[in-house]
């Protein structure tokens, strides 16, 4: 018989939280087209799909989900106006700061996948030093993917195997796909079982393309900022409804 938790939101689809992914990734994708809409500027949308951020991970480690990730910056979004980008960097340190004083209480691992090189160096020294106290912890972890792209990782995995194998620490035929996750940002993080994007957007946009390779998919037209746990709750319905069978039969 299905167990169904007191927190799930009512009137929602049932979801089964003895059978939840392990893994759950999400776009944080239509922060511009939500301000838009409300006649606010682009940086507006990012404020409330920070906020959004914080109350679905916050339901994510309640309901017991092991592993989140988000997309909060990609490798192409330096194209955006500087003060756009500016305000991002800046909402990243806010919920840096903030969540760096939460996680001793909830025990919650924050781990960056990306290129952190070009961010200040301050904030570099946050991500380090989040990265660390991380390692103490067991609670859910919460992958954020910032100045992230898909190919990116791939290419810097690939040079990675490369130089050890011109070092003589490795064997190009040695070369497994296990071996390979090693060389990337999530290595000994388990595969996304679900990748959500909201916003109505049909696209992976370079986000986990080696990950992702047998996830469920669930898209939503609701803008990011408009996502709540009960829009989760629908995706997480949807994914249990699937059958996975990984190109079995
Ligand atoms: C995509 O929407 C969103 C982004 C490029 C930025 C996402 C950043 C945050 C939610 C804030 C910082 C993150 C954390 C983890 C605190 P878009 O701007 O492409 O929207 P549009 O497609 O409607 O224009």
């Amino acid at each position: 018989m299905a167990f169904i938790k007191p927190t799930q939101p009512k009137d929602e689809p049932t979801v089964d939280f003895s059978r939840l992914p392990r893994h759950v990734a999400i776009i944080m994708d239509g922060n511009g087209r939500w301000a838009k809409r409300r006649g606010l500027p682009r940086t507006a949308g990012h404020a409330a799909g920070a906020e959004t951020f914080r109350t679905i991970a916050t339901y994510c480690k309640d309901i017991g989900l092991e592993y989140l990730t988000v997309y909060a910056f990609s490798t192409e979004n330096w194209k955006r106006p500087l003060e756009e980008v500016s305000a991002i960097v800046g909402l990243l340190k806010k919920y840096l700061l903030e969540s760096i004083q939460k996680m001793e209480r909830d025990k919650i691992k924050l781990h960056f996948f990306g290129d952190l090189e070009p961010l200040p160096g301050e904030l570099r020294e946050m991500c380090d030093r989040t990265n660390e106290i991380s390692k103490r912890y067991d609670g859910m972890q919460v992958n954020v993917c910032f100045n992230y792209g898909g190919r990116d990782e791939i290419v810097r995995a690939a040079r990675a195997f490369a130089l050890d194998c011109a070092a003589g620490r490795r064997r190009p035929e040695e070369l497994t796909e296990g071996m390979f996750g090693e060389y990337l940002y999530s290595a000994g993080v388990p595969d996304p079982d679900l990748v959500i994007r909201p916003s109505g957007e049909m696209r992976l946009s370079n986000f986990l393309l080696w990950q992702s390779a047998y996830a469920e998919l669930y898209m939503t037209d609701v803008l990011w900022p408009d996502f709540t746990p009960e829009e989760l709750c629908r995706a997480l319905a949807a994914y249990q409804s699937r059958d996975r069978r990984f190109g079995g039969v």
